[in-house]
């Protein structure tokens, strides 16, 4: 058994700066379930969306966040996000966070789509996660415990209905008990869900699932936003084209070299993600190959390294000048719901970055807006559990945890396979959705004997059957509440209801609250 003050699930870019933030003399333990190297945070090519422009201001930031997120956000919670991101940005680079700056010796400030302004902030050109784990991780005091290839696989609940702790496995199999006054989900999104996705494999809506098991609200789980370009090989996707090549001119068109974004949306290549993402897909979908037309962009492997990287590791020449690409899943916009601060329904739990859902993405993220949410709910929860009382003795933890005591039971029960589970949400629960194949989606789901996993206990199960249980549970909460949704927004749309009601749907969110036994 141990015991910490603040115990962190996960290990990115938000995990990280709460680490970073909280004081010497507290107690706290990251759990991961591989390493701070392998998760989406670190992948991520895309920059820190801040108003550092002379031209810029935060209240630019803000409208362009609501209008990506189609009036779905919490208009408050975006405005504290986009003001505090200049501060965040100066700030880390005073501490010696390297950021890229042009020849002026200024930030450089790229632009993305849905952006007004160019207040996109890198590091390392496309290489922007790499620069801010690594910093951040230079960071951590030796207060901080960071446990590589823990699972964590249950959260353990007192009477009164605290989180108390986590249950957590090891690759060997064994089950350890972790004891901590504050537990924080900071576990990512969901987009190991889908089929082609940008995601690193660990990320397979564990936070997600175990928040729902444990009674906390989640919220806004339809809102899954499709990145538009994912190079495309041989049927698959490879990882991500930065939206940022095409902020740098680069333009999607057909094989004969026809502009597939001209007449769709007054930004073009650069509109929202749903709208580009949607363009693509119905292009694929009748046959025709879409490319990205890099020929325009000067210097691109100086610019684009991880971007050249990865093409190159896929086979696919640069001098050709055009990248085959298909959008796939990237960001899950819902999440366990929070407060501004990162507190659930559930006293003693929090939840930060994206599996999160504050209200700041609304029902399409903005991009580059991401890194951005993690570093800033990362500092305010850290602030906030600086001002909370210190380690209790272990004596004191008199609570009762009724879910130690029962005995170990290892049910038969059967689980979908992951490759089957990832192609039918991408063809039922997808970019483009619809009743009657999401009403298909939700009946098998529900055939995996769902309702009685959600009454198992884990404690026998491997770390394999226990990431699929998960798996199932999260993409039915997608499923489910896509369904429910009768309307388009953002990154949700439906064929058949193809338009935005702000009649019965506006600002309308979809609550998943499990009725436990306590
Ligand atoms: C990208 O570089 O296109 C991804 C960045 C983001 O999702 O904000």
């Amino acid at each position: 058994m141990k015991i910490a003050n603040v115990l962190i699930v996960g290990s990115g870019i938000a995990a990280l700066q709460l680490a970073a933030t909280l004081k010497q003399d507290l107690n706290v333990m990251v759990l991961t379930k591989n390493s701070t190297t392998k998760g989406n945070s670190y992948m991520a090519q895309g920059g820190v969306a801040a108003a550092l422009g002379v031209k810029d201001h935060p209240n630019l930031h803000f409208l362009d966040t609501l209008e990506a997120g189609r009036n779905h956000n919490d208009s408050e919670a975006v405005k504290e996000l986009t003001k505090e991101a200049p501060g965040i940005i100066n700030g880390l680079s005073q501490a010696g966070c390297q950021f890229d700056f042009n020849k002026k010796g200024d930030l450089k400030l790229g632009m993305e789509g849905a952006h007004s302004e160019k207040r996109i902030v890198h590091s390392g050109g496309d290489a922007t996660g790499k620069g801010l784990v690594e910093f951040l991780v230079s960071q951590l005091g030796s207060h901080i415990t960071v446990q590589e290839d823990v699972f964590v696989y249950e959260l353990i609940m007192s009477d009164d209905n605290q989180c108390r702790g986590v249950k957590a496995k090891h690759p060997d199999g064994t089950n350890e008990v972790y004891y901590a006054e504050h537990v924080v989900l900071a576990t990512g999104g969901c987009g190991q869900l889908y089929h082609f996705t940008s995601n690193s494999e660990s990320v397979t809506g564990d936070g997600l699932a175990l928040a729902y098991l444990a009674g906390a609200e989640l919220v806004d789980m339809e809102f899954i936003q499709f990145h538009p370009t994912l190079l495309y090989v041989d049927g698959q996707t490879k990882g991500l084209i930065s939206e940022a090549v095409r902020g740098e001119g680069a333009r999607l068109v057909t094989e004969d070299g026809t502009f597939i974004m001209e007449g769709v949306h007054p930004l073009k290549d650069l509109a929202p993600r749903h709208v580009v993402s949607q363009t693509i897909y119905e292009y694929l979908k009748m046959g025709e190959p879409i490319y990205l037309d890099i020929s325009t962009i000067e210097n691109f492997t100086e610019r684009f390294p991880t971007v050249s990287a990865i093409c190159r590791e896929s086979g696919v020449k640069l001098e050709t000048g055009r990248l085959p690409v298909a959008p796939g899943s990237h960001f899950l916009m819902g999440g366990v719901k929070t407060d501004r601060l990162g507190r659930t329904n559930i006293a003693g739990l929090y939840a930060i970055g994206e599996v999160a859902c504050t209200g700041v993405h609304g029902a399409n993220r903005l991009a580059s807006n991401s890194l951005l949410e993690g570093l800033v709910y990362g500092r305010r929860l850290g602030n906030w559990l600086n001002d909370q009382s210190g380690l209790k003795e272990k004596s004191n933890y008199d609570f009762e945890v009724s879910v130690l005591s029962k005995p170990a039971e290892k049910k038969s029960l059967s689980l979908p396979d992951k490759h089957v589970l990832q192609q039918t949400m991408m063809d039922r629960t997808g970019i483009v959705r619809q009743n009657g194949a999401l009403m298909m989606q939700k009946s098998w789901l529900e055939s995996f004997c769902l309702a009685d996993w959600l009454e198992t206990s884990l404690d026998d199960y491997s770390i394999e059957e226990i990431n699929d249980v998960f798996m199932l549970i999260t993409a039915w909460l997608v499923t489910d509440a896509a369904l429910a949704r009768s309307e388009s927004r953002g990154g949700h749309y439906r064929a058949d209801y193809p338009g935005e009601d702000n009649a019965n749907w506006l600002k309308k969110q979809i609550v998943y609250k499990r009725k436990t036994k306590k």
